[in-house]
């Protein structure tokens, strides 16, 4: 495999793909809604403007490439209009590889969206590779960064629910030995987790030992949880949907297994959340 488009290179999981298929001396062309930004933040890549809602935009960011990461951007939701052609446009342009990020468990939830564009690449002859990771430990810098900074604790309705992390650096380094190794991931959907599971008051234990102050976990009620993120953080119902959700499932286990997958892909044990946390600190710190 010669040229790689990453999507979403911006993000948690797309800058990671890039990262660690230029370290295996893949040529790596960086793709996203924002190609000066883009720029800026890879002066050294070949960068291209991506959007899934602009189909103009496709032809040119293929063009040449051998393969594709694919990753659905969260604000997203019809993939019938968006990834499941894009897919079809990519292998019309001779792309010989595509891998696309699922999610854990989407074989049995036919309505998350990315069920949807699985269903569609396994329905092409051609070569695709599905990883279906875990919840991410990246959770903590995102979705519950301002939370930690502001308010020093993680607000969620997940109760004692218990999560195996995966650390977005891990996904990276899987999705780049898929493309050095095309051959032997064919038409395979690999579930990712972390290598251990956590609650989340063992979560703020640790956060609060690397970060030298004090941070709890709340378990958040459910009406508590919507009335903080409508009106404190500002979110749409359909976002505060989906993260109640996600929330609520953990409580159930969702994410609860550790597959042991993730360490036979990556010849070396999983990154463990205090490894995360400890190089992630500057996220929870404020000004
Ligand atoms: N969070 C979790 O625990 C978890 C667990 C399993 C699976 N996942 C899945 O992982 C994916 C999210 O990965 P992530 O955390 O890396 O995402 P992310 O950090 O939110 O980045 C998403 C990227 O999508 C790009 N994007 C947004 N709108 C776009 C559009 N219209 N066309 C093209 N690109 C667009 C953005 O690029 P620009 O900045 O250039 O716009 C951004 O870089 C989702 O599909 C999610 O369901 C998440």
């Amino acid at each position: 495999m010669s040229l790689v488009l990453v999507t979403g290179t911006l993000g948690n999981v797309g800058r990671e793909v890039a990262r660690e298929c230029a370290l295996r001396g893949l040529t790596v062309r960086a793709a996203g809604t924002d190609e000066a930004a883009l720029r800026e933040r890879f002066p050294l890549l070949d960068v291209v403007q991506l959007d899934f809602l602009v189909p103009q935009t496709w032809r040119p960011a293929l063009a040449g490439c051998d393969a594709v990461f694919l990753l659905r951007p969260p604000p997203l939701g019809d993939m019938k209009a968006t990834l499941c052609p894009f897919v079809d446009e990519a292998y019309a342009a001779g792309v010989k590889h595509l891998v696309f990020l699922s999610v854990e468990g989407a074989e049995r939830n036919a309505w998350v969206p990315h069920r949807k564009v699985e269903l569609h690449l396994m329905k092409t002859s051609r070569a695709w590779t599905i990883l279906r990771p875990g919840f991410f430990a990246q959770n903590l810098q995102d979705a519950y960064q301002l939370d930690i900074i502001e308010d020093n604790r993680i607000y969620i309705p997940a109760g004692e629910g218990r999560v195996a992390f995966i650390d977005a650096a891990d996904i990276g380094a899987v999705a780049a030995r898929v493309f050095a190794e095309s051959e032997g991931f064919r038409e395979q959907a690999l579930t990712l987790t972390g290598p251990e599971v956590l609650t989340f008051t063992e979560v703020a234990a640790l956060l609060t030992a690397v970060l030298g102050r004090s941070i709890r976990y709340e378990a958040a009620s459910i009406p508590g949880y919507l009335k903080h993120l409508r009106w404190r953080r500002g979110m749409t119902w359909m976002q505060i949907a989906v993260q109640t959700v996600l929330h609520v499932g953990l409580r159930r286990g969702d994410a609860a297994r550790v597959e042991p997958t993730m360490e036979r892909l990556l010849g070396r044990p999983a990154r463990t959340m205090k490894e995360y946390i400890q190089g992630a600190s500057s996220r929870w710190r404020s000004g």
